[in-house]
């Protein structure tokens, strides 16, 4: 074995006993990842025991509304940018949100995530009120927040509403690859901002980054790594860069499954007790990538409870899977898949019957 390789083995094994590394390690460890598939199992296998002995075998779900596709940014990479002239947009109504909580209530979810694009046609007392709905007619359930960047005096609205937690993504946590990856009036600085509020009014936090989006270095991924320890959110959702045939980025290459991967596992060894989601970018491009995933360290799977007429339309990437199945069959797709492994899928709020003894035909394929 090289010395390099040795040393990244040796880095894993500090990672697992202090759950940090400095910026240093980091880049080496990224930088001398390779190919050695047995370092990689030598993570998974570290990170997999990590997540079993605090969470069992457990795996939480997350029901998803993408409840519009208006968006007024133009983020590089993203298929619903305001420039993007061929999406299709929609909007559900209040009703129409709240009839998928109830499909999703009934299917056994406890906790909502409604996001959509930065759409100014909902007010801050659109969006109070879709929550205190929810609220109101499900109050055993978590709602989730996901609509981007907020002021303070918003996010705190929502909060006081009844909302939960948040999901914002940093995106990434260097200024200058920030730059690259949107437009001028969007900064890295307001996105972390925006985080540090959230956290400040007590909301569950989740941010996180595309893996291998056009310009990623190695020493940006270590800077988002120690911006995440910083944070330290409640959730941290990653999952591959996927190119979208609308976007100026469309002819950059994917990130891929095993950076993808050993990033999942770095994280679980780096914080120990985060929700860490089996993405559906990673179900999109391996046919096993959210069973790999959990293997790897996830253990959160967020399955789409959006009606199924809009589901094409929420295209953030090309070939998103799970676009036109109904909810009940994306959930129990996802239950058969989780069980195919070994692991069990139970809402946030204590195990749910209307979760088990699930089959599912199609957990083989791309669903
Ligand atoms: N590929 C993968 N992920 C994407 N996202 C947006 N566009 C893409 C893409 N082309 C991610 C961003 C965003 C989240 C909702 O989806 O990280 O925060
Ligand atoms: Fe959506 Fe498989 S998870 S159909």
């Amino acid at each position: 074995m090289s010395g390099d390789l040795k040393q990244a083995y040796n880095l894993i094994n500090i990672l697992e006993a202090e759950h940090k590394l400095n910026r240093e390690d980091w880049v080496f460890l990224l930088k001398n990842r390779g190919e050695d598939r047995e370092l990689s199992e030598y993570l998974f296998k570290k990170a997999d025991a990590l997540r079993k002995r605090i969470y069992g075998d457990a795996v939480y779900v997350r029901g998803l509304i993408e409840f519009t596709n208006y968006c007024c940014n133009d983020c590089y990479y993203c298929g619903i940018r305001a420039g993007n002239a061929n999406a299709q947009r929609y909007r559900l109504t209040a009703d129409e949100i709240y009839a998928c909580c109830d499909e999703g209530y009934a299917l056994g979810f406890r906790t909502f995530v409604l996001q959509g694009g930065e759409d100014a046609f909902y007010s801050d007392d659109d969006i109070c009120l879709m929550v205190s709905g929810i609220k109101e007619r499900h109050p055993d359930c978590a709602v989730t927040l996901s609509i981007g960047e907020k002021s303070y005096e918003s996010y705190k609205a929502y909060f006081d509403a009844g909302a939960d937690r948040y999901l914002l993504r940093h995106e990434t946590a260097n200024p200058a690859h920030y730059a690259r990856l949107h437009p001028e009036n969007l900064s890295c600085e307001n996105r972390k901002r925006c985080l540090y509020d959230l956290k400040a009014i007590g909301y569950q936090v989740g941010a996180g980054f595309m893996v291998g989006s056009p310009y990623q270095t190695e020493e940006n991924i270590a800077e988002d790594l120690l911006f995440l320890k910083e944070l330290k959110p409640q959730m941290v959702g990653i999952g591959p860069f996927i190119a979208h045939h609308d976007t100026p980025f469309k002819d950059m290459k994917s990130g891929t499954l095993e950076e993808t991967l050993f990033l999942l596992g770095l994280i679980r060894l780096m914080l120990p007790e985060v929700l860490l989601p089996a993405t559906t970018a990673l179900g999109t491009i391996h046919p096993l990538g959210r069973e790999l995933g959990i293997k790897s360290g996830a253990n959160v799977v967020m399955p789409n409870l959006s009606p199924t007429g809009v589901r094409k339309k929420y295209l953030l990437y090309d070939n998103k899977i799970c676009t036109g199945d109904e909810s009940a069959q994306c959930k129990d797709c996802l239950s058969a898949r989780m069980a195919s492994i070994g692991y069990r899928i139970v809402t946030d709020r204590g195990d749910h019957p209307g979760f088990e003894g699930l089959s599912c035909q199609s957990h083989l394929n791309i669903c």
